[in-house]
């Protein structure tokens, strides 16, 4: 295996009014990382992504069938959201069976082609891993109800409390699921409450059971024996919950501040039900079954990727410690929580240094601008910036991650509450449900500017097509040479043709409120800078301040939508002139 040997001798982090440098030095460099290290990954939603047979959900033929698009657009790796048997209640969150593939997603031999496919073409394939919580449609959760041998506590089972106002019992405890209300539903049969943080479908599974851990590494292993390159994790911040005390009673969560509504999650401060230690131990068995299989089986680095929106002090540890290893990547959502709308440069440069001063020496880092859980991109923080988005991602050093569109500057279906069906959505109300639907993020992917924008021969579509898809599509955007499709291709293709982007070093700036400068360089002498103006206001700055080696001219080498200069055109670094939401690529000409 090949492994990272970079030696970080000095991190240092200077604070200046108004913008943060952050530089690193290392020596030793040895050109080699292994295949995760620089990848780009790509996320599909499954349902989203191409209908093969016309019903107007996404499926496993209708993702074969477009693979070549995946190896056109440079992934090494596409992870897809959950394609198990589900009743989907949650689209495939809630897990009915672990081993079998969702019916109207095809069968397993439909996967096995795809995964046969994507070997030929190179590409690695990588499956959504949900361990925190199964159906209660699953075998395992009726086996639990009816208290069957080796079951009985595969779930998070508790008697709750008499009501002393006599009526229904009380539940164990104030803790509230992620889409809204109550994390425990009493279970007539078996006569006590079942936990379960996200919908009333998806229970629980106690971690605190040998029989859970063991069954779950079983899952792991069938799926790393079809193919698959790896697994991302789903809601790992909540595998365990803090033991009942000594009375048997699970301590209730003091209230966060963060809202008054006290049926919304955040209203409590998740003390007792997130981030707890004994999670960190399971993920490093996680990558133990990992290292083994490679060991036994041989081939590529399998890798963890793992979702997480816990604060730094507890995701850093994820990496793993001094003795064990960790996953490969927890994803750094910073570039997604960490900005709103309007951002500055200031703004950026410390959604970036938070991740990159944060990461423990060795370490590789990962950026994300989206996924199926939040607003598109290009909608949430603008389409004019795009582009510099998309531009970061491919510029930072490690693996860039790509949500399906994000590449095609796709913005959000318009969803009514009539069309709602994402549970965090339909379990509020016609007047909140657009602060919680996770839809608009959902809606088809789009390929051309045909019916259905040439996703689906269906009638209708499980979700509306987003507005705009007869110019926002991967036909006419092939065709225009200037189109966020194109810019994205050339980023990659730098991406992939040059060390300095996958070995050098990294440093940034907010020059100003409004200008972000990142500079990757390399022991050659190489460097690349990538001039953000994230205003919208024209700005001009001096390139040779930020880096004195820029003196005299610099030449354009990739510009976003919003410029109007050429490709390869020799400019002045002194009063370099921007326009509102100009990015560019520039290096010494
Ligand atoms: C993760 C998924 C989300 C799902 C939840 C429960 O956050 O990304 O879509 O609803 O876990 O599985």
């Amino acid at each position: 295996m090949i492994m990272d040997t970079f030696r970080i001798v000095v991190v240092c982090t200077i604070l200046m009014p108004g913008c943060i440098l952050t530089c690193q030095v290392r020596e030793n460099e040895e050109l080699t990382k292994d295949w995760w290290q620089t990848a780009q990954f790509y996320q599909i939603y499954p349902r989203s992504f191409m209908d093969s047979n016309g019903d107007g959900i996404g499926d496993l033929n209708g993702i074969t069938s477009k693979l070549e698009y995946l190896n056109e657009i440079g992934v090494t790796a596409a992870w897809l959201s959950p394609i198990f048997k589900s009743p989907m209640f949650d689209f495939g969150y809630d897990i009915s069976s672990f081993y079998d593939i969702q019916d109207e997603y095809g069968t397993i031999d439909d996967f096995k082609k795809l995964i046969a496919k994507a070997n030929r073409l190179g590409l690695k394939i990588i499956l959504d891993f949900v361990p925190n919580h199964a159906s209660t449609e699953s075998k395992w959760f009726k086996k639990s109800v009816k208290r069957e041998k080796n079951y009985e506590d595969f779930f998070v089972w508790h008697d709750g409390y008499e009501n002393p106002n006599g009526g229904n019992r009380l539940p164990p405890s104030n803790w509230l699921q992620a889409f809204r209300g109550s994390a425990w539903e009493w279970n007539a049969e078996r006569k006590q409450f079942y936990l379960h943080q996200y919908t009333v479908q998806q229970a629980d599974l106690n971690y605190r059971n040998p029989l859970v851990v063991e069954e779950m590494k079983r899952v792991l292993r069938f799926w790393l024996e079809i193919g698959v390159a790896g697994f991302r994790i789903d809601a790992v911040p909540m595998l365990f919950e803090a033991l009942p005390d000594i009375n048997g009673r699970y301590l209730d969560e003091p209230p966060s501040g963060i809202t008054n509504d006290p049926e919304n999650s955040d209203y409590l401060k998740h003390l007792y039900t997130q981030d707890q230690p004994e999670t960190l131990d399971m993920v490093y068995q996680w990558r133990t079954v990992m290292d083994d299989f490679q060991r036994i089986h041989g081939g590529d680095t399998r890798v963890l990727l793992i979702e997480t929106y816990s604060p730094a002090s507890f995701t850093m540890k994820i990496y793993g410690n001094r003795t064990t290893k960790g996953a490969h990547l927890p994803f750094n959502f910073n570039l997604i929580t960490m900005l709103n709308k309007g951002f500055s440069a200031t703004d950026l440069s410390r959604s970036i240094s938070s991740w990159w001063d944060n990461m423990p020496p060795g370490q590789t880092a990962n950026w994300v601008i989206g996924n199926h859980d939040k607003r598109r991109a290009s909608s949430r923080y603008g389409e004019d910036l795009i582009d510099t988005m998309n531009m970061l991602v491919m510029m930072l050093p490690g693996a860039s991650i790509t949500y399906q569109g994000e590449e095609l500057g796709m913005p959000d279906g318009i969803i009514s509450w009539e069309d709602s069906v994402d549970p965090a959505a339909c379990n509020s109300n016609k007047e909140i449900f657009e602060e919680f639907t996770r839809d608009p993020a959902r809606t088809p992917f789009q390929w051309s500017d045909a019916q259905n924008a040439g996703f689906s021969t269906a009638a209708k579509t499980w979700l509306p097509i987003a507005a705009g898809y007869e110019t926002i599509n991967v036909e006419a955007e092939k065709n225009t040479p200037t189109s966020h499709l194109n810019i994205y291709k050339a980023l990659v293709r730098e991406r992939k043709n040059r060390k300095l982007l996958q070995f050098g070093d990294l440093k940034f700036k907010a020059i100003n409120e409004k200008v972000f400068l990142l500079e990757r360089s390399f022991t050659t002498g190489e460097k690349l800078i990538l001039i953000a103006n994230v205003g919208n206001q024209p700005s001009i700055i001096n390139v040779d301040e930020f880096d004195s080696t820029f003196r005299g001219n610099v030449k354009t080498l990739i510009l976003n939508l919003k410029s109007t200069k050429t490709e390869g055109t020799v400019l002045p670094a002194r009063n370099l002139q921007l326009s509102a939401y100009e990015a560019l690529v520039i290096e010494r000409a």
